[in-house]
């Protein structure tokens, strides 16, 4: 087994230009090949909402669901840098909330670190958590939990204003004392800019080529779903079609008797049948007179 991924690890490989790699994982199984493959970072995202749980947006996750997601994920990857998704509503309130809900990603979870969305507007939150000795990753552009300030699932930061505000949470984030950073869905030269600025690693998804490493939505990655795919992402599988075709050929199995074929089924003892059948034949189930009624119901 490798040495576990520290935030020292991820740091190291920013100082070397070695990209650190990183997927979203909600679940055991998926996460068993995550880390099999060696991913640094796994994120358990609030994007389990609409990938796992079929909602149209992340905002229905709540804490006890992402902590079930997080501590399955952490059960099937040991030592992956493990980052919980604090979801919609569980670190706006007040500080203590944040705390009280980052905590438990740490001490139910196993995480390493916890990620919420935002810039200036939640440094003092940041400040709050780290404080209370929890690592933080930002995450700023296009941030889901904002989809309805901000119009809409579209790139952010594409002109100077724009970008300009961006790398000013950036800068506010890192004061705040963020561990990692998140870019999403911005032009490629705001995320080289960020990444260039900031001593701490930075990972784009749709931030283009330049950020110190790279994450997408397993989900995406996939190929899961036939339906919209973002700009960004890059298909390595197309695990629907390959799904599809699997359950058809099961459905069909089933529908014309080929399966269970007999390799697929449990033998009896040698000889056992044919006691079982002698001992059946000796001591009918019912009297010719119950068989008689039975008929004539
Ligand atoms: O929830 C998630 O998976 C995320 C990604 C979209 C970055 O936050």
């Amino acid at each position: 087994m490798r040495d576990k991924v520290t935030i020292g690890t991820l740091r190291a490989k920013k100082a070397n230009r070695e990209p650190i790699t990183m997927l979203t994982a909600y679940d055991y199984p998926t996460a068993l090949i995550e880390e099999k493959v060696g991913l640094d970072i796994i994120l358990v995202g609030d994007s389990l909402a609409m990938t796992v749980l079929g909602y149209d947006s992340t905002l229905p996750a709540t804490m006890d669901i992402m902590v079930e997601h997080a501590a399955a994920v952490r059960r099937a990857a040991p030592t992956a840098f493990l980052v919980g998704d604090m979801p919609y509503m569980s670190y706006q309130v007040n500080h203590e909330e944040a705390i009280r809900n980052a905590g438990r990603f740490m001490a139910q979870a196993g995480c390493d670190a916890v990620k919420l969305e935002g810039g200036r507007n939640v440094a003092d939150t940041v400040q709050a958590l780290v404080k209370a000795t929890i690592p933080v990753m930002g995450h700023i552009g296009l941030t889901p939990q904002s989809i309805a300030a901000l119009g809409g699932f579209k790139a952010q930061g594409r002109d100077t204003d724009a970008a300009l505000e961006i790398i000013e949470d950036a800068r506010a984030l890192h004061e705040a004392g963020i561990s990692l950073l998140l870019l999403e869905g911005l032009p490629p030269e705001v995320g080289a800019i960020i990444t260039e600025e900031l001593p701490i690693p930075v990972i784009g998804i749709g931030a283009g080529p330049d950020c110190d490493g790279q994450l997408l939505i397993v989900h995406d990655a996939l190929g899961f779903f036939d339906r919209f795919t973002p700009k960004f992402v890059k298909k390595y599988a197309n695990m629907n079609k390959i799904l599809t075709e699997a359950l058809e050929a099961y459905r069909d199995d089933v529908l014309r008797g080929a399966f269970p074929a007999p390799e697929h089924c449990y033998t009896m003892k040698p000889g056992e049948v044919e006691r079982l059948q002698a001992r059946l034949a000796e001591k009918p189930r019912f009297s010719p007179a119950e068989e008689t009624e039975m008929r004539n119901r």
